[in-house]
């Protein structure tokens, strides 16, 4: 188990897209040390979702856990530690609505994304069974964002309105709703 370095935007390893895991890594088992180094980045880093390349690993896998709660995105459902690998994304119904992102690998920044939030997960986990998820509002747009990450995409490459990119300080200050 060991802390692995995040990688940031600029890194070439982010704009790649990841290759598939093969049916022979899953069987052989050889990913459960790079999933167990990605639960302690994770947990370290106080993230709710890792892809692979953001440890300069350019592998189909990412891992999501949300603790679930009241937060600023309202009332949210969780998502216990949760591992996909060569996941495919399916839009359900395309009707979108925005959230402010953040990324562990554009560290400081926060912007307003819009992204359909009706969507079909299908992935297999660390033990190569199917996984198959329906899924809405904000936890549809976790996911999305996480597996963007597999295709070499960053959440401010789908920022419409350039203006609602922003800084954490000034999120905070301006932009967030005090509860
Ligand atoms: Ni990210």
């Amino acid at each position: 188990m060991a802390i692995r370095n995040i990688i940031r935007m600029g890194h070439p390893t982010l704009r790649q897209r990841a290759r598939a895991v093969t049916a022979e890594e899953l069987a052989g088992g050889t990913l459960a040390p790079l999933i167990e180094d990605m639960i302690d980045t994770l947990h370290q880093a106080g993230g709710i979702g890792l892809a692979a390349p953001q440890i300069d690993v350019p592998l189909r896998v990412a891992i999501i856990e949300i603790p679930g709660g009241r937060s600023r995105y309202g009332e949210i459902p969780p998502m216990p530690l949760s591992v996909f690998v060569n996941p495919v994304i399916e839009v359900i119904d395309p009707a979108t609505a925005g959230y402010w992102e953040g990324c562990l690998s554009v560290p400081g920044l926060r912007g307003f994304v819009e992204r359909p939030q009706h969507v079909r997960v299908r992935a297999q986990d660390l033990d190569g069974r199917p996984i198959e998820l329906k899924l809405r509002g904000f936890l549809a747009t976790v996911f999305q964002h996480e597996f963007d990450h597999l295709d070499g995409t960053l959440y401010i490459d789908r920022i419409k309105d350039r203006t609602q990119l922003v800084f954490e300080e000034e999120f905070e200050r301006y932009v967030q709703v005090p509860p």
